[in-house]
């Protein structure tokens, strides 16, 4: 694959799927299975800072990343042009921390939450894969400021005790938050409402995609109705996305099929969902982030991004394009 920088070239700037995309200082963009959150002008992206294995170690596709380092942030005004903001989440060097180095942490994601004006990240926790068995659980960390730091309110098992794997959060209109999680051995995705500050789930919460076996959650709102992309459970290999539709995040969901069209659609263009990111000023502009794993060498995960096609009957696809910019949506 081509290591060619995306930068503002002649052409103009273009996002090309699955190439490696540099910051501004030319480094790689370590921000993976995250999320976009616009503020003041800025998009600012969250994501789990990946590591490289030590050179002739195995990662076995089964086995999650550690997290050596925390969650990293950039932010842009155009979606192409990204300055690396740092660590907005650090792991801790204290083997007695929750955040101990070595955990895994897994899909962040952040909100403002209009009740406080602080931001809350959610995210999968395993607790440190050195030193203890999976626990599946939930976290919830708080800052004053987008770019963090961060800290750590609280590790929990959500809505009685259930299992928290691959998550998102989601924020309708009306400011009220969920929170999406795959459960129950991942057979079964949950969706909990959190409470008006953002910091606790379980208000109301629903079992949906019941017996579907989905993970990797991203959603969106378009004209009422909110659209679901989830992916399959293979671990780090890709398979084939499916999306879901309804009036409210809590439900009914109902599975309407692969919104990937052409070749490549069984695979997800080798990726797996992650998050969907509505352009700001252009209420018809979705964008589809993927990551495009690499589990030989996780800091090598590409980022994959593709335009969300929304068709008059309602439904969507998810075409691949090689190189595309945001006139696509004009
Ligand atoms: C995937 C999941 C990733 C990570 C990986 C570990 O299914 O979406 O977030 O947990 O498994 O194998």
């Amino acid at each position: 694959m081509s290591t060619k920088p995306l930068t503002p070239a002649a052409t103009g700037p273009a996002f090309s799927p699955g190439e490696v995309w540099h910051d501004v200082n030319g480094r790689p963009i370590n921000a993976h299975a995250g999320g976009i959150l616009f503020e003041s002008g800025r998009y600012y992206w969250h994501g789990q800072h990946m590591t490289a294995l030590p050179t002739g170690a195995k990662y076995p596709p089964s086995a999650g990343n550690l997290t050596e380092v925390g969650v990293s942030c950039y932010s842009s005004a155009d979606l192409f042009n990204w300055r690396d903001e740092g660590i907005a989440l650090a792991v801790s060097e204290d083997p007695a921390h929750d955040l101990y180095k070595g955990l895994r942490l897994e899909r962040p994601k952040v909100l403002r939450c209009p009740a406080t004006g602080r931001y809350v990240m959610w995210f999968h926790y395993v607790r440190s894969g050195k030193t203890h068995a999976e626990s599946y659980e939930a976290a919830v960390c708080v800052a004053d400021r987008i770019t963090g730091p961060f800290r750590l309110v609280k590790v929990f098992r959500a809505d009685g005790n259930q299992m928290v794997r691959d998550c998102t959060l989601y924020q309708d209109d009306d400011g009220k938050a969920y929170f999406f999680y795959a459960s129950e051995e991942n057979m079964t995705m949950h969706v909990t409402q959190l409470s008006d500050d953002y910091l606790d789930a379980g208000v109301r919460w629903e079992r949906i995609l019941i017996g579907e076996q989905r993970e990797a959650p991203a959603l969106f709102k378009h004209q009422g109705r909110h659209y679901l992309i989830t992916s399959g459970c293979t671990g780090w290999s890709h398979n084939s996305a499916a999306y879901a539709v309804a009036d409210h995040p809590l439900g009914p969901w109902k599975t309407i099929g692969n919104p990937c069209v052409g070749p490549d659609a069984r695979t997800t263009y080798e990726s797996q969902s992650t998050f969907v990111l509505p352009v700001q000023g252009r209420p018809n502009a979705f964008i589809f982030m993927a990551d495009r794993w690499n589990y030989a060498n996780m800091a090598d995960s590409r980022h994959l991004w593709l335009p969300i096609t929304l068709k008059s009957d309602a439904t969507i696809e998810i075409p691949w394009r090689a190189r595309w910019d945001l006139s696509v949506f004009n």
